[in-house]
């Protein structure tokens, strides 16, 4: 055998379960013409939204920080499935991150994950069911030595990765933009700040000309658990924030809500 033949069935004897790797030159998602020849390779939900909260009433999370609605899978058009597989809506997700040692996850997402009325495995648990069970890249078929709810860690993992290569609140401060309940903003001053960072232009949102939730649009190389994320201009879908007059509301935190924080059996 050679070495290097060796070295990688070393790697593959390291991993308990992995997402197939996928050839490099696999097809970006929304990026091909004609079926979909691999779907656990070339994602048939292509366009990807990391989608981010600013809730300053009641507030969630910490005040320097946006937080996490969810990822979403899109059909590359603004349309987009949900709830794909009932018999994947795992409960107790905090639980099945602990028992499969990753709490290191688990603790993340108890930070900037959160519901805003403190209900945090519930919104975890109906982000998954409703979104993650529709990407075709984490099916279970998908996978080698799959064992259940792999596919979950996987979804959760990536999520919080791609927050964390997302620093909206960073990104906007650095450019002069930080909550004010006196100040407002223009839709192309923030669009700015956050483009010249991402390298693509974000979805914005307001509730009564108030910012917030920010979207993200990807396509992906590879399988969302482990692929290659592009930045892209979102296509059939567009935020709802007027052209001027934004206003970026510091959180109350008095308003916070109580976690309630459930116990594994
Ligand atoms: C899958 O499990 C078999 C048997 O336990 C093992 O030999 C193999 O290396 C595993 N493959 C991967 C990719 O983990
Ligand atoms: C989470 O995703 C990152 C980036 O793809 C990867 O390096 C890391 O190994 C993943 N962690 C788990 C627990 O899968």
């Amino acid at each position: 055998m050679s070495s290097s033949l060796l070295a990688f069935s070393t790697l593959l004897g390291l991993a308990a379960a992995v997402a197939k790797s996928c050839p490099a030159s696999s097809p970006i998602s929304c990026q091909t013409t004609g079926t979909i020849q691999n779907t656990c390779c070339t994602e048939v939900q292509g366009q990807v939204l990391q989608v981010q909260f600013w809730d300053s009433s009641p507030a969630t999370g910490p005040a320097n920080s946006w937080t996490i609605h969810g990822l979403w899978p899109d059909n590359c058009d603004g349309t987009y499935e949900a709830t794909c597989d009932s018999s994947r809506a795992y409960t107790d997700i905090g639980c099945i991150l602990e028992d499969k040692g990753h709490g290191d996850i688990l603790t993340y997402m108890e930070t900037y994950w959160k519901d805003y009325q403190g209900d945090d495995e519930s919104f975890w648990e109906h982000e998954w069911s409703k979104h993650g069970t529709c990407y075709s890249t984490l099916n279970p078929s998908c996978y080698t030595n799959y064992s259940k709810e792999d596919e979950l860690v996987d979804f959760l993992n990536t999520t919080i990765t791609l927050f964390k290569s997302l620093p909206t609140y960073q990104w906007l401060a650095n450019a002069g933009i930080t909550p004010s309940s006196s100040k407002t903003y223009t839709n192309a001053q923030i669009t700015t700040a956050l483009k010249n960072k991402f390298g693509a232009t974000p979805i914005l949102s307001c509730t009564s000309g108030k910012l917030n939730q920010i979207e993200y649009a990807y396509n992906v190389r590879g399988s969302v658990a482990n692929g290659k994320f592009i930045a892209v201009e979102p296509t059939g879908t567009s935020g709802n924030c007027p052209k001027t007059g934004i206003q970026y509301v510091p959180k109350d935190l008095s308003t916070t809500p109580k976690a309630n924080e459930g116990s594994c059996s």
